[in-house]
């Protein structure tokens, strides 16, 4: 059985723009029943000013409740003082986030793609020599809200600007939820041939309700890594029209179906949504999430484990 690795980013990207803050305490809560579910990644924190994304407040406090030996944690930081942040609070691994374009860069972290190439490079350099693993997101990879489609040339040459600088990993954002599987089938072709499957991620949002087949379609360009969010919550403040991410127990119902192993516990993941759902305060989850609860009565109810 081939293993697919799944990154939940449902503590990070899914609860930094929901209508309801989630308490450090209650954040934590949700990334230890990930993890206690078999998910081998989170993205637990954003180390970003709590002025731009008040939702992420408390990162530090977070973190210093995670047994950090438990999973592969990881934070988002915007610049080198979120780096320092995240330093200090012990986590090993930090995603620097570099968007395709002039604007989505001005309007997400307020500079221009120059600086933030820049700033990603000094991060990426700085984190490796301090030990940490960096790791850089490509945003807007396909489509930018505000200046339209993104050519995969650009989202190469920036994933090559952060693999030089020492990137262990790229992970390839549909921001927008904007891509097909045409487009994401050239841009994948492109990237795994240029750095090979093993150091790229896919990270997708499900705006027009194409995450599924677009992460099927990274699959069979050989990726296999993932990120998701449990109950597809999700989206950036800075990207208008952005949807939720891909569910995770979406995705996993995918690749448990297709024959993959991800070390994830499908009922318990289930249980998750439910907690997802308690702390936003309201309902959530991904579509598959009716059938795989009458899936699991079932075999309830015949008293086998599910
Ligand atoms: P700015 O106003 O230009 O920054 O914002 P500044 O340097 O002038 O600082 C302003 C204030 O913020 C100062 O505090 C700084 O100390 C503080 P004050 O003196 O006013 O009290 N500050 C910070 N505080 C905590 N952590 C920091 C930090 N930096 C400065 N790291 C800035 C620039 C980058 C700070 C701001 O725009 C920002 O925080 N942006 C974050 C945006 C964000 O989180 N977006 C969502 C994440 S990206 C995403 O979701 C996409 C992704 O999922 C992939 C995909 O789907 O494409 C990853
Ligand atoms: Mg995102």
């Amino acid at each position: 059985m081939e293993t697919v690795v799944i990154n939940d980013v449902g503590p990070r990207d899914g609860l930094q723009n929901d209508p309801t803050a989630v308490s450090p305490d209650d954040r934590v809560r949700l990334i230890n029943a990930l993890v206690a579910a078999g998910l081998p990644a989170v993205e637990v924190v954003s180390f970003v000013s709590p002025k731009a994304v008040p939702k992420m407040a408390g990162a530090d406090q977070v973190v210093a409740q995670l047994d950090l030996d438990a999973a592969d944690f990881s934070a988002l930081i915007p610049n080198m003082k979120g780096y320092e942040l995240a330093k200090a609070s012990g986590i090993r691994s930090v995603g620097v986030v570099l968007s395709a374009t002039e604007t989505m860069n001005q309007k997400n972290i307020n500079m221009s793609l120059d600086k933030t190439i820049s700033v990603c490079r000094d991060i990426v350099t700085q984190a490796k020599a301090d030990g940490l693993t960096p790791r850089a997101y490509v945003s807007v990879a396909v489509e930018c809200p505000y200046e339209g489609l993104v050519p995969d040339s650009q989202i190469e040459s920036l994933a090559e600007i952060m693999f030089a600088a020492g990137a262990a990993e790229v992970i390839v954002a549909d921001t927008i939820g904007g891509a097909n599987p045409a487009q994401i089938k050239a841009l994948f072709t492109r990237l795994v041939t240029a750095f090979g499957a093993n150091v790229l991620s896919a990270h997708f949002h499900d705006t027009r309700a194409l995450a599924l087949a677009n992460a099927w379609q990274a699959l069979e360009c050989g990726i296999r890594k993932f990120d998701a969010s449990i109950s597809g919550l999700g989206g950036c403040p800075f990207a208008p029209g952005a949807a939720g991410n891909l569910a995770t127990e979406d995705l996993v119902s995918l690749l448990h179906q297709a024959g993959f192993h991800t070390g994830i516990d499908s009922k318990a993941l289930v249980d998750v949504v439910d907690l997802a759902a308690e702390l936003v305060q309201h309902n959530v989850g991904g579509r598959s999430l009716a059938w795989q609860r009458n899936q699991l009565a079932k075999t309830d109810s015949k008293g086998v484990a599910a």
